[in-house]
């Protein structure tokens, strides 16, 4: 059996708390936050489970062999960093950390002393996404692009823009659906609010082919949307995250190219003729499961296995380097900024 501890129970950590607690080979034993009404809260729901705000306990205490961190972002270094330190297996939520720096400080720690770092990039591990992956790999063909709209009147943050909030969703989905890396990126957004950070943002990502991503996030829209679209050389994808149920279908609609004669004037240039093909739509069954519980499950499995979760550390990692360039790119008026490879721990 695992012993684990929760620490942050605002408005994510609850969700962690209830998967944990219905999972089999898992014991929560402690839930941790700063607030003596959330730790009450905890308690009216898990009488069994102890509740403290001295986090240090987690650390001393021999029960525990994983901590789970649902704090704000910018205090996920510390944490993560003094758990793997005291010998425990960590999973902490989207975005790992503010820094790639810190990011690549976590990755190695976890791979020096052997243990289990899993970032909780909540829609990898989806029906639809895994759906997506699977059909990039097969019946696309070559991917030409992925473009994704994800906006909503959201809760304005004062501590990260909008594309650490949401673009974060996109860019896991991406490191995860496209087996390609993108290589540059460009960001440009503005704040409507004096000195907040921005609001708006649109990002490109380039790709070594001519593979193209764009994300579009705005946390001030009159409605809701979640949609994306991934367009292949065969088939092509459209991805609505707020349909109930055909949250996928999959058109067989494309492009034909056939050379053409010369142009005129004796150039050695062919006009391409473009003919085009429409065939079905089908929407693939997807399971239904919650993500956030299997999620938990791989981790417990990594732990018990020395296994590699889907979404570890350097995943988390390819996803702040690419928010921090972005970052970088929206303070230059979308100034294209090149990514650098991940590097591994020697
Ligand atoms: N995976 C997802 O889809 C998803 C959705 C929402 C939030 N999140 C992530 O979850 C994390 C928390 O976000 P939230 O919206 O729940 O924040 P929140 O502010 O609602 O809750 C954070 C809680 O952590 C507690 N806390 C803060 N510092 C602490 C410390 N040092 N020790 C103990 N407790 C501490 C606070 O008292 C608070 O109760 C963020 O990283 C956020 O990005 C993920």
């Amino acid at each position: 059996m695992i012993g684990m501890a929760v620490v942050g129970y605002g408005y994510w950590g609850p969700n962690l708390v209830r998967n944990i607690a219905d999972t089999p080979g898992v014991q929560l034993l402690t839930v941790c936050d700063l607030q003596p009404e959330r730790l009450a809260s905890v308690k009216g729901r898990y009488p069994a489970v102890t509740v403290t705000s001295d986090y240090e306990e987690l650390l001393r205490d021999p029960r525990i062999h994983a901590i789970a961190i649902a704090t704000p972002v910018s205090s996920h270094f510390r944490l993560a960093m003094s758990a793997l330190m005291a010998g425990k297996h960590v999973f902490v939520e989207k975005p790992i950390t503010p820094s790639a720096e810190e990011a690549q400080r976590l990755v190695d720690e976890a791979e020096r002393r052997g243990l289990v770092l899993a970032v909780d990039h909540t829609f990898v591990h989806t029906s639809a996404v895994r759906k997506m992956r699977e059909l990039v790999g097969s019946e696309l063909g070559d991917i030409y692009y992925y473009d994704s709209v994800r906006v909503n009147l959201g809760l304005f943050q004062h501590d990260v823009s909008v594309i650490w909030d949401l673009a974060v969703h996109d860019l896991s989905i991406i490191d995860y659906v496209i087996p390609e890396k993108p290589v540059a990126v460009s960001a440009t957004g503005v704040s409507h609010v004096a000195g907040e950070p921005e609001n708006i943002a649109y990002l490109n990502l380039f790709f070594e082919s001519n593979l193209i991503a764009h994300i579009h996030v705005n946390w001030l829209a009159p409605v809701k949307l979640r949609r994306t679209l991934i367009g292949g050389s065969r088939q092509m994808i459209v991805y609505d995250d707020l349909e109930p149920s055909e949250k996928i279908k999959v058109y067989d609609k494309g492009i034909t190219l056939t050379g053409g004669q010369p142009l005129q004037g004796g150039k050695d240039v062919y006009q391409m003729m473009v003919g085009y093909r429409t065939g079905d739509m089908r929407a693939p069954h997807l399971d239904v499961v919650e993500a956030l519980g299997s999620e938990i499950r791989e981790f417990l499995h990594c732990i018990e296995h020395n296994g590699t979760p889907v979404a570890d550390g350097q995943a988390g990692l390819r996803v702040v380097s690419v928010l921090e360039a972005a970052t970088r790119s929206l303070a230059q008026r979308g100034r294209v900024m090149e990514l650098q490879p991940a590097r591994r721990v020697a």
